[in-house]
């Protein structure tokens, strides 16, 4: 490796050990602020930046950078503004692939913990008020059944939807290329089906998110989407937080337009719209669909690679520039 990689937050080992052994790598004492992120790209000092989803590359800071590539710790990469770090022959790199069944995982765990009140019953019987069973202790939704609503249909998706069929569940999907050929779609071939967006979002039991945050998915799910969805229905979203109009969720929840919702993103994170917290019908999780030991071990390291490759003035393994 021919340039030096400065790290904004300690990578797990194996994506270290990747960094150090390739050469010159330097390490945030503590995360960046905006202003420091901006000066350390500016300063001529870092040839690539292993950056976290929480690190921001905007245009103006795209403006006065001179490094070469940012390897993103994550797959999704709206932290970027990749357009911008495109026309200024910044590379970005992402980790595909290595956390798709995981957060996969996670979207079923919301589902069901979120439809069967999970959090509610914990809490229920660490404060000591179970007492025996009864007919109508915490009674839930059913996921058996029930009609699953994928938006988007990429890798995660799709691993929700195999998830979700195994529980008996029917799956309709949008995406934004259109219906998926059969011939792709394996073993989902016959038994997943494509329809609007409309239809998805009024024939749902469960709306999942699966898309990634752009100009135009932010807000997808507002005010009159959470209308039209069936008043018994959930939503459940593990991609990013702004694609949700979290103050419209709010009232929804509580106005009980909608039965619940089961988050691992948030608008504004870590910041949570007034009231979330306080809404009995939710499951909260901290941004964790991909919080495995050896998920994280493997991003870690695709993301070392993807860094030593800019680092040496090579194409990285995954790009996200067109
Ligand atoms: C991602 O990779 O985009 C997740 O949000 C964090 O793993």
């Amino acid at each position: 490796m021919s340039g030096t990689v400065l790290v904004t937050t300690p990578l797990p080992e194996p994506g270290m050990r990747l960094l150090r052994d390739a050469g010159e790598v330097v390490v945030a004492e503590r995360a960046p602020s905006a202003a420091e992120l901006r000066e350390a790209c500016a300063s001529g000092r870092y040839d690539v930046v292993v950056a976290q989803l929480t690190d921001v590359f905007d245009e103006q800071l795209l403006a006065t950078a001179s490094i070469r590539g940012v390897a993103n710790y994550a797959v999704g990469h709206d932290n970027v503004d990749v357009p911008a770090a495109t026309r200024r022959g910044v590379l970005v790199a992402n980790t595909p692939g290595v956390l798709t069944e995981a957060t996969a995982d996670l979207a079923m765990l919301l589902i069901l913990a979120t439809a069967r009140r999970c959090v509610e019953a914990d809490a229920f019987v660490r404060a000591g008020r179970f007492r025996g069973w009864q007919p109508e202790l915490l009674l839930g939704g059913d996921v058996t059944g029930a009609a699953l609503g994928l938006a988007g249909f990429g890798r995660i998706a799709r691993a929700t939807a195999t998830r979700a069929l195994g529980f008996g569940m029917t799956v309709r999907y949008t995406a934004r290329g259109g219906p998926v050929p059969d011939a792709e779609l394996g073993p989902l071939a016959g038994r997943v089906r494509y329809v609007s967006w409309e239809e998805l979002v009024r024939e749902s039991d469960f709306l999942s998110l699966h898309v990634p945050l752009t100009d135009d998915t932010r807000h997808l799910v507002d005010a009159a989407v959470l209308r039209a969805m069936k008043p018994t229905a959930y939503l459940i979203n593990t991609a990013r937080g702004p694609i949700v109009d979290e103050k419209a969720l709010v009232g929804a929840l509580r106005d009980g337009v909608i039965a619940g919702a089961g988050l691992d993103v948030y608008e504004l994170e870590p910041q949570l719209a007034e009231g979330l917290a306080q809404l009995p019908n939710t499951t909260l999780l901290p941004h964790v669909g991909s919080a495995t030991r050896p998920v994280r071990a493997r991003m870690a390291e695709l993301c070392a690679r993807n860094a030593v490759a800019m680092a040496a003035g090579q194409r990285p393994p995954h790009p996200v520039n067109p």
